[in-house]
């Protein structure tokens, strides 16, 4: 397949329902990267660099160099809130980032204040906002989403938009008849079917708008036929699900080095504690259901113990995550995990991560809303795997195990990349260094 990538031309607006730690974050972070006074690390899209051609030519452009991305001076930002809060004080309240960097971008912030929110008490418990919209039902909450997204493109003479979920967790939920068929989901707008989620109604409104949709939470959101269906329909780039940071990204880190050496595993425990709102809201049981499958997914995929049984077959694994104030958004996980190697013995490896939950997300948003505009420029709608690398739960096609290793998931965003622009592939295998070497003997 051929691709032509249109020039990121104009200005790019980011939208983001839930303008709490992560995304405000990100947006103060921006700024400050903006006017010189910090450094976008972590972020692949703006210091990462790519390998183009041979080992021999020393081709390492940077992947903002490489591919036509959005420049960080063309992004406007936008979002929607249950409280009122300025992006300033949400920021605040979030307490990640220290005062005086908030401070030095105290008129940007201020100036973006979040749209009212779509919003369903009974998908969050434990929030109480009551900066929301009402409507007769669904579908008029989704064309009011609609009208944000029209009024905000014409209000900041944006090009283009994306829009990134940066909202709290959603209670579980498994997909229903409702979520099967565009006309289903569309018929359940109208009749206010409970099990459609508010994180849907945004995705619908986003398609129906041409707006490519990133989904950082562990909720359904467009991991259903019917939203998946609206963008194949639509031709709009649409991801998910969850950020990987903190004790996921160490797990996809490590596991794939165990099971690349043949090493065993009898048990994986893992636990955390944290006090930010995200924390908050997951210590309501529903909410930390839709949270622990996501999380739980990513051994199996790894090991595949039906096909390691040896090895991998009574693998224990667990997950826990504890709401402990005093943390706030400095989440601190333990991981200890039981191997076993030559002729069955034990050994213990201990991780004690005190980690920044939000300072690991803040880049993966930039990307994603950067690579899922790129996607679209590049005309390649609906599931878009080659994402996967930001994501604890990839979405995939329906029947396509998700690949969860993280160096086969860059591979594969950069092969994407190298695919997209006409660069020839990266496969590892290096022979030919030693064929031309013989060849000139
Ligand atoms: N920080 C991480 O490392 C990380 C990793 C993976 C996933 N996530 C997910 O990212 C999301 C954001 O995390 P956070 O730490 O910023 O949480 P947060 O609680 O600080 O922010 C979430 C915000 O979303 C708002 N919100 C909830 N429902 C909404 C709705 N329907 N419409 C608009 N706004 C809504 C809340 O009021 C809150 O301000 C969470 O779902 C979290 O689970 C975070």
């Amino acid at each position: 397949m051929e691709y032509e990538v249109r020039k990121a031309e104009g200005k790019l607006g980011i939208l983001i329902p839930g303008l709490g730690a992560v995304a405000t974050t990100l947006i103060a972070g921006v700024e400050a990267v903006k006017k010189g006074i910090s450094q976008p690390i972590g972020s692949l899209t703006q210091m990462g660099r790519i390998r183009l051609g041979k080992r021999t030519e020393g081709r390492h452009p940077l992947i903002k160099d490489f591919v036509p991305l959005a420049n960080l001076e063309d992004i406007v930002f936008g979002g929607w809130d249950v409280y009122a809060d300025n992006v300033f004080e949400a920021a605040m309240h979030a307490k990640v980032l220290e005062p005086m960097l908030l401070h030095a971008v105290k008129p940007e912030l201020e100036a973006l204040q979040p749209m009212k929110a779509v919003f369903d008490k009974s998908y969050a418990k434990n929030l109480d906002g009551t900066h929301v919209k009402e409507g007769a039902h669904k579908m008029e909450l989704a064309e009011a989403l609609m009208e944000d997204i029209r009024n905000f493109k014409e209000e900041h003479g944006c090009d283009r938009l994306v829009m990134v979920w940066c909202g709290s967790t959603e209670k579980y939920i498994e997909p229903s008849a409702v979520h099967q068929t565009i006309e289903a989901f569309e018929e359940g707008l109208l009749n206010n079917d409970p099990a459609i989620a508010p994180s849907m109604i945004y995705a619908y409104a986003a398609v129906k708008m041409g707006v490519p949709f990133a989904n950082g939470a562990p909720n359904l959101t467009v991991d259903i036929p019917a939203i998946i269906e609206l963008a194949k329909e639509h031709e709009i780039a649409i991801s998910g699900k969850d950020f990987k940071t903190g004790q996921t990204l160490m797990k996809t880190i490590l596991a794939p080095g165990l099971h690349a050496r043949a090493l065993g595993v009898r048990g994986w425990f893992s636990s955390n504690i944290l006090g930010n709102r995200d924390g908050y809201v997951l210590d309501d049981p529903d909410n930390f259901k839709t949270k622990e499958v996501s999380k739980l997914s990513v051994l199996d995929e790894i090991f595949k113990p039906e096909s390691n049984p040896e090895l991998y077959g009574d693998m224990y694994h667990k997950v826990r995550i504890n709401y402990y104030p005093p943390h706030g958004d400095n989440k601190e996980s333990w991981d200890n995990i039981d191997i076993f190697g030559w002729l069955g013995y034990q050994m213990q490896i201990k991780i004690n991560f005190l980690c920044r939950d939000s300072i690991l997300a803040a880049p993966l948003v930039l990307d994603l809303a950067l690579f899922s505009d790129l996607a679209q420029r590049a005309n390649m709608s609906g599931i878009q795997e080659w994402l996967s690398f930001y994501y604890k739960s990839p979405q995939t096609a329906e029947g396509l195990a998700p690949e969860h290793d993280i160096f086969k998931q860059l591979m594969k965003l950069q092969n994407t990349l190298r695919h997209m622009m006409g660069e020839d592939l990266i496969t590892h295998l290096g022979l030919d260094y030693y064929q031309e070497l013989m060849e000139s003997l």
